[in-house]
């Protein structure tokens, strides 16, 4: 495993890091697997683990504690993000601070994060969703400060609605954000217009989530594909968005080269970016954890095969279904 520097906190995290959404929220869960995985990647040398207590209220983030209990001798970075007090994913222009993220809510989901992770401190507490028109509100700046002080947090992150990845400029300008999550795929580039340089400029960390697409960089999806109806890719995956994943992923897949697979092509693309602090794929499975974590091995793609995936750029625009 390589590690990268997570901006200005200074921290060595590993270029791929977990994603935890999946374990503890979707369809086909099984424990017995996941906490194996999860060890598993500990072993390999992951380091950053992503968290919120939205994903399945804190059950996510307790599994997470469990973790850290059973490896006391690493340090694990350990992120996880503050519900919207609406509960409503993603945050939509007109919502406002004070529906979304007032003081006291600020507060009080940080302490019940803490107490799910059994940690005194939170390496990273994130917002779930974002407007940047909240970016001046003293309110949340504030909030932020004494959490910091009162030593409850060590940084603050954005994590910015899907497809919508400049919607947090300003709020990076505050000083007070130390790390953002954002989508970075090879459909998804347009981090890489504005986001990324500020990221740069700024010295904050970056956390490329979603590396997959949700499953289409897997390679697994078919326009036959079908997800149970409390599975949240039921509403995600309609057919409008499958078939249109489902072409976009096999023209990638004639590209091909020999002995690499599409979800290995998928993380060394986002590899090739150094502004990429680390990667989050949602693994539950151990053979995913396997597969993902040889992928950090310091061989980069070549340049001209980078090049050509550029060119399956997709950008799309938040809709009814994309949540
Ligand atoms: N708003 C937000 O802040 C937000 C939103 C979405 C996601 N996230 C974070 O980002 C993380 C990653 O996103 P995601 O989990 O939604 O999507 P993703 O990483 O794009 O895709 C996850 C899917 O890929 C499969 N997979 C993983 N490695 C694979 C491999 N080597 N070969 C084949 N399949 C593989 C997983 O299978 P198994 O699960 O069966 O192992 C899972 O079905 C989340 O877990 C969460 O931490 C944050």
């Amino acid at each position: 495993m390589e590690y990268r520097r997570f901006g200005r906190t200074n921290w060595e995290v590993s270029e791929i890091g977990y994603g935890m959404w999946g374990l503890a929220g979707w369809t086909g869960s099984e424990a017995s697997e996941y906490e194996r995985a999860l060890d598993l990647s500990v072993e390999r040398g992951c380091n950053f683990y992503d968290t919120a207590w939205g994903y399945a209220e804190g059950k996510s983030e307790q599994i997470l504690g469990g973790l850290q209990n059973r490896h006391p001798e690493k340090k694990l970075y350990l992120a996880t993000k503050i519900p919207p007090k609406n509960f409503k994913w993603p945050s939509k222009a007109h919502y406002t601070l004070e529906e979304c993220f007032p003081p006291d809510h600020i507060k009080e989901y940080t302490e019940k994060s803490l107490r799910n992770l059994g940690v005194e401190t939170i390496d990273l507490q994130q917002f779930h969703v974002w407007e940047d028109a909240w970016a001046e509100d003293e309110r949340w700046q504030r909030a932020v400060e004494d959490l910091k002080q009162e030593g409850k947090i060590r940084a603050m992150g954005v994590s910015v609605n899907r497809w919508e990845p400049n919607n947090c400029l300003k709020t990076l300008e505050t000083g007070l954000i130390d790390a953002v999550q954002v989508i970075y795929n090879i459909f998804d580039q347009a981090p890489e217009d504005l986001l990324f340089p500020a990221c740069e400029r700024l010295d904050i960390g970056v956390i490329a989530r979603v590396p997959f697409d949700e499953g289409t960089l897997t390679g697994t999806l078919t326009k036959e594909t079908t997800f149970p109806p409390d599975d949240w890719r039921s509403t995600y995956f309609v057919p409008e968005n499958l078939n249109a994943s489902v072409d976009h992923a096999e023209r990638l897949k004639s590209l091909l080269p020999p002995g690499i697979n599409l979800p290995e092509m998928a993380l060394r693309f986002i590899l090739a970016n150094k502004t990429v602090s680390t990667i989050i794929p949602g693994m539950r499975k151990i053979r995913n954890v396997e597969a993902n974590m040889q992928v950090s091995d310091g061989n980069d793609l070549p340049e001209e095969f980078l090049v050509q995936l550029k060119n399956h750029r997709w950008d799309r625009q938040p809709t009814e279904w994309s949540q």
